[in-house]
């Protein structure tokens, strides 16, 4: 860390009042998956029907991101790794301030992952495995960019010339390429409801 003589600041408003205060729980669901295995769909799914039931979420999400915050970062492994240190940092932020943070970066780098992992309590980082197979997410190309890293026209393209490596031990894994949208929406919030994550108000 650069800066020195400075300390964490803490008001007298915590996380447990705010929790109070807007009447559910806060963590942050990672969703991780190659390009087109429907990371952001699903998270903005699932943000309307928490909506709808009455949680207040908010979605962080990769190509968003990367205009902003994140405007300076390209796709090296460096790039990568502090593109999912920052997000890692603003989830913990938002979950500090008492929302369900849904966040859709490929995040392709297990020590990256588990690295937000720590950032986090215990029970705040819930790890999603957006699992479609690559030749599904090819075949579907939405943004066209498969065909270009085919070409060698982009570098380092996840899944083509850079590694995906996927979660060991997710707490949820949908299978993208086999249940619709509807489908992988319901495993989410089901494992919300189970786990007391979410409670009907
Ligand atoms: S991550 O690897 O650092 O987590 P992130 O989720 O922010 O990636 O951004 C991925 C999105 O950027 C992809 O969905 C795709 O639209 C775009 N993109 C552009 N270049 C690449 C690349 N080389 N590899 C992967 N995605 C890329």
């Amino acid at each position: 860390m650069r800066s020195s003589n400075i300390r964490w600041q803490n008001g007298d408003i915590d996380r447990e009042k705010r929790k109070v205060l807007l009447n559910q729980k806060s963590a942050c669901l990672w969703f991780t998956g190659l390009s087109g295995s429907g990371k952001s769909t699903l998270a903005r799914s699932v943000e309307k029907a928490l909506y709808e039931m009455g949680q207040l979420s908010y979605v962080l999400d990769g190509d968003n991101v990367r205009h902003g915050l994140n405007g300076d970062l390209g796709f090296s492994d460096e790039d990568r790794k502090e593109n999912i240190r920052r997000i890692g940092e603003v989830s913990k932020l938002f979950v500090d301030a008492g929302l369900l943070t849904l966040t859709a970066f490929i995040s392709p780098f297990r020590a990256d992952r588990k690295a937000v992992r720590n950032m986090l309590e215990q029970g705040q980082f819930i790890e999603v495995y957006v699992n479609c197979p690559l030749d599904i997410c090819e075949q579907r190309d939405v943004k066209g960019l498969y065909a270009k890293a085919r070409k060698n026209e982009i570098s380092a393209f996840t899944g083509i010339s850079s590694p995906y490596e996927a979660p060991e031990n997710p707490e949820i894994r949908v299978n993208t390429g086999e249940k619709n949208l509807e489908e992988s929406t319901k495993i989410i919030i089901n494992y919300l409801k189970e786990n007391h994550i979410i409670e009907m108000k």
